[in-house]
């Protein structure tokens, strides 16, 4: 699809404004301003690589079914013990070939009538009508085939109708990096929509809807530091970066006006300095991003990204985050399954420099990190998240100006195609696309 060059009327956004927005003006002017919500893509973006299932999942006599992105995958694996993916609709009648059987190493088979494909979709035998059956490896009875790669253990699949683009440009550098362990999640599904999910880490409600997360509670003295507010958003190519600048913060707010203190009590002080250490000692830290477009903040096709990269400022004393640790580097990216279903993925990326460290890291995330993180943590946002009314009028605070940029930029790709122009009247980093690693 050709690359529009759409409007981009900047708003200049300051901390204290509410944001207006006019319903969706979309139809003949393509203009992309007011509220958005209305025009962006329910089943999230096509012509990107997506994760589909962790790899260990795809056993070698059983197919495996996966929805996403408005498709249905069929994965078994080939001959040679790699990932493949079919459509998970049989040419013949549309039976689900993920029901169905793989009898020899690299085929399935389907459970209607027996049509067995090969890992690039052919149709090689039609076991129910035996080998006289004048259809087997005719042309037009081909299953669709998915481009597929597996990283670090995770299958990754183009969802489109494009030809593959580079994956280095969608799926995250460090998935390429031979010395960076990944831990993965693909256990985890919010019902509600995957817009949803990722506007859910652009805003200013951490330190709020978080305050009791258990390690906020055990080792915060306060509540979290304040996030986003002021954030300025940054283009980086594939989606945004906001920098928090940091903000000193009291131990209680005052809201004269409103007459009230926040939080009420600042009881957690007594313990804090118990827990505290523990978690300072656990944490591990993020390895740096090797490029602005894969470093922290938001990716396409919908990714989130963050990570405390140093345990010690220049001068050589330890920072630690307010709440004593985090474990690697964090990244949540939510993929749709339906209209109000999401897979939200989960990676944890370290760079151990030792087998010691590798097996200490293994240990913390399972003992620890994954639960705090992904679940306990996350569990605060998918409660919210579930029971969001998406259609209700917004009246957006200047802490929400990358919900802004993000919808704009979602339906700009939607709308265009992967290399539709968006134009960022704010600030630009170096735009410097991946470059392909195969030869
Ligand atoms: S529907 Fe698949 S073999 Fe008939
Ligand atoms: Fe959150």
């Amino acid at each position: 699809m050709a690359a529009e060059s759409l409007p981009d009327p900047s708003t200049d956004l300051d901390d204290d404004i509410l944001l207006d927005q006019e319903p969706p003006a979309l139809t003949e002017k393509q203009d992309f301003t007011g509220d958005l919500r209305g025009a962006l893509p329910k089943l999230g973006l096509r012509n990107y690589w997506y994760p589909v299932i962790l790899e260990r999942r795809v056993g070698k006599t059983r197919p495996v079914r996966v929805s996403m992105i408005g498709e249905d995958l069929c994965l078994f694996r080939k001959e040679n013990g790699e990932v493949v993916a079919l459509g998970d609709v049989c040419p013949h009648r549309g039976a689900r070939l993920s029901e169905g059987d793989c009898h020899w190493a690299g085929t399935v088979a389907c459970p209607y009538h027996g049509w067995v494909f090969n890992a690039e979709g052919k149709n090689l035998a039609v076991l129910g009508e035996g080998p006289d059956s004048n259809v087997a490896g005719k042309a037009g009875t081909s299953a669709r085939v998915y481009p597929v790669q597996t990283l670090k253990g995770v299958v990754f699949a183009w969802i489109g109708d494009e030809a593959p683009a580079p994956i280095e440009e969608d799926v995250p550098e460090e998935f390429f990096d031979p010395d960076t362990v990944i831990y993965a999640n693909d256990l985890i599904h919010w019902k509600t929509n995957w817009e949803v999910a990722i506007e859910n880490s652009m805003d200013a409600h951490v330190n709020y809807l978080h305050r009791d997360h258990l390690q906020t509670m055990l080792a915060s003295p306060t509540f979290m530091p304040r996030g986003a507010a002021g954030a300025r958003v940054a283009f980086t190519g594939n989606g945004f970066t906001s920098a928090v600048p940091p903000k000193p913060q009291p131990e209680q707010d005052e809201h004269t006006d409103a007459g009230i203190q926040w939080p009420k009590r600042t009881i957690r002080k007594r313990w804090a300095w118990i827990f505290r250490p523990f978690f300072a000692s656990t944490h591990v830290p993020a390895p740096m991003p090797q490029s602005d477009w894969w470093g922290t903040g938001h990716r396409l096709p919908g990714m989130f990204r963050a990570g405390i990269a140093q345990t010690r400022d220049p001068e050589g004393r330890p920072i630690r985050p307010r709440t004593g640790g985090l474990f690697g580097f964090y990244t949540r990216w939510p993929v749709a399954v339906g209209d109000w279903f999401t897979r939200v993925w989960y990676f944890q990326n370290t760079k151990p420099k030792s087998t010691f460290e590798r097996a200490k890291n293994w240990l913390l995330y399972w003992m620890l990190y994954r639960w705090l993180v992904q679940y306990n943590f996350s569990q605060q946002d998918m409660s919210v998240m579930e029971n969001i009314d998406f259609e209700a009028p917004e009246r957006l605070s200047g802490t929400d100006s990358e919900i802004v940029f993000w919808r704009r930029l979602v339906v700009t790709k939607h709308r265009g195609g992967r290399n539709a122009e968006y134009t960022h009247h704010g600030k630009t980093v170096d735009i410097k696309r991946p470059e392909s690693q195969r030869a």
